[in-house]
């Protein structure tokens, strides 16, 4: 409720002068030169939690995984946007796929879209697409992602890793429902619904300046974060049993020795790391046909570990490589620079290269504080 105190200029809603008026969500209210947006904080869904045990193939049945199952499920069949978060390997990849089967727009694409793979430049034409000839090497006209998800979804994997301009352009389509790819001189409207997904703190990015803050408030109309296994062990045996089913290993309740190593372990890299445990162990045990046959063994170093390489075939040849070394140079340097507890000299003299070298490829990325130098656009090879 908005009351006016009898001021000079007076309190303008809608094209009127009001002395009283109750304000919506979305409302905007003029005072002099000065435009005010009404707009909420989203509220916690308040659900009860899923009878569910599943949610396309994310298994659960913590509490914490039915309430996000719960949330979940009430907006699969909407048109609204939702924020995925969470630690690395709590499956924020499997979400996106679900939400749109149950969706109105089930018979439409899904795309997705790894944002923190590419350097800039490619991701804006990734994103947006571009025209024959906007830059060298743009051989061919190429629709854009956005524009390919028309009339579907589109999961924005990794969505704190956009660059600013990026964040903007993206801000843009979200608006105004058009995409304008680069070098074209005409817009084309796009009707997609988005998905993203994020490990870092997209709040704390927000407050450091790296996040827009209107970006955030369009995509996180919904959003829900995945609990990490070490707070619901209770889930380990269904997830054991989703994950050795899906490697064609009988999925009866896992039981023994094993089961209680995993319940001992902390599970930094979440389910990525119980599937690489778990991997390891059938490739150590040929012939293994229950969990009980496995001999569980835990090392620090399967917790993240991805599929190698990832190459992107549907890219140019220079494009892919440039993906590869840019995927590459973001973990290797993120790596040694924890390892030396984010003392560059001492992450230099590991990595045997000179410490400004270091240094640059750390800005790169985003890995410390500071612009990163002008000719840092390069092709990641020097
Ligand atoms: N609740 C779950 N049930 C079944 N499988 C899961 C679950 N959570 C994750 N997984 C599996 O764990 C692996 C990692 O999940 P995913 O790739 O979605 O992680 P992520 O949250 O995207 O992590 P990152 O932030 O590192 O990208 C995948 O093989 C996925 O199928
Ligand atoms: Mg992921």
């Amino acid at each position: 409720m908005i009351r006016d105190l009898d001021s000079t200029n007076g309190t303008w809603f809608e094209g009127s002068l009001v002395s009283e008026v109750r304000l919506g969500p979305g409302a905007t209210l003029k005072l002099v030169r000065t435009a005010l947006r009404i707009e909420p904080e989203a509220e916690p869904l308040d659900l009860p939690p899923s009878q569910s045990r599943r949610f396309g193939e994310l298994v659960g049945e913590s509490l914490a995984m039915r309430e996000v199952f719960a949330v979940l499920e009430r907006v699969a069949a909407t048109e609204v946007t939702v924020l995925v978060e969470g630690e690395t390997g709590t499956g924020k990849e499997l979400v996106a796929r679900p939400l749109h089967e149950a969706s109105a727009r089930r018979g439409g694409p899904v795309v997705a879209v790894d944002c923190g793979a590419l350097p800039e430049a490619l991701l804006d034409s990734e994103l947006f697409g571009h025209v024959k000839g906007a830059f060298t090497g743009a051989a061919a006209p190429r629709a854009g992602l956005l524009a390919r998800a028309d009339g579907g979804t589109i999961f924005l994997d990794e969505l704190g890793r956009i660059p600013t301009s990026v964040q903007a352009r993206l801000l843009r389509v979200l608006e105004e429902r058009v995409v304008r790819p680069l070098g074209a001189d005409r817009e084309r409207a796009v009707d997609v619904r988005v998905i993203a997904a994020s490990r870092d703190d997209l709040d704390a990015e927000v407050a450091a300046g790296r996040f827009r803050a209107d970006l955030l408030y369009r995509l996180g109309v919904v959003r829900v974060r995945l609990p990490p296994v070490r707070a619901r062990r209770e889930d380990l045996p269904a997830l054991v049993a989703e994950l050795l089913r899906r490697r064609g290993l009988a999925e009866g309740k896992p039981r023994g020795p094993g089961l209680d190593r995993l319940h001992a372990h902390g599970w930094p890299g979440n389910v990525r790391e119980l599937r690489n445990v778990l991997d390891r162990a059938i490739a150590l045990a040929p012939g293994a046909a229950r969990f009980e046959d496995l001999t569980i063994r835990i090392d620090g170093n399967l917790a993240t570990l991805d599929d190698p390489l990832g190459v992107r075939d549907d890219l140019p040849y220079g494009a892919a490589r440039e993906a590869v070394l840019h995927a590459f140079e973001r973990r290797y340097v993120g790596a040694v620079l924890a390892r030396a507890g984010g003392n560059l000299a001492a992450a230099a003299r590991d990595a045997q290269v000179d410490r400004k070298h270091l240094r640059m490829l750390a800005r790169r990325h985003g890995l410390v504080a500071g612009p990163a130098a002008p000719d840092d656009a390069g092709d990641g090879d020097e």
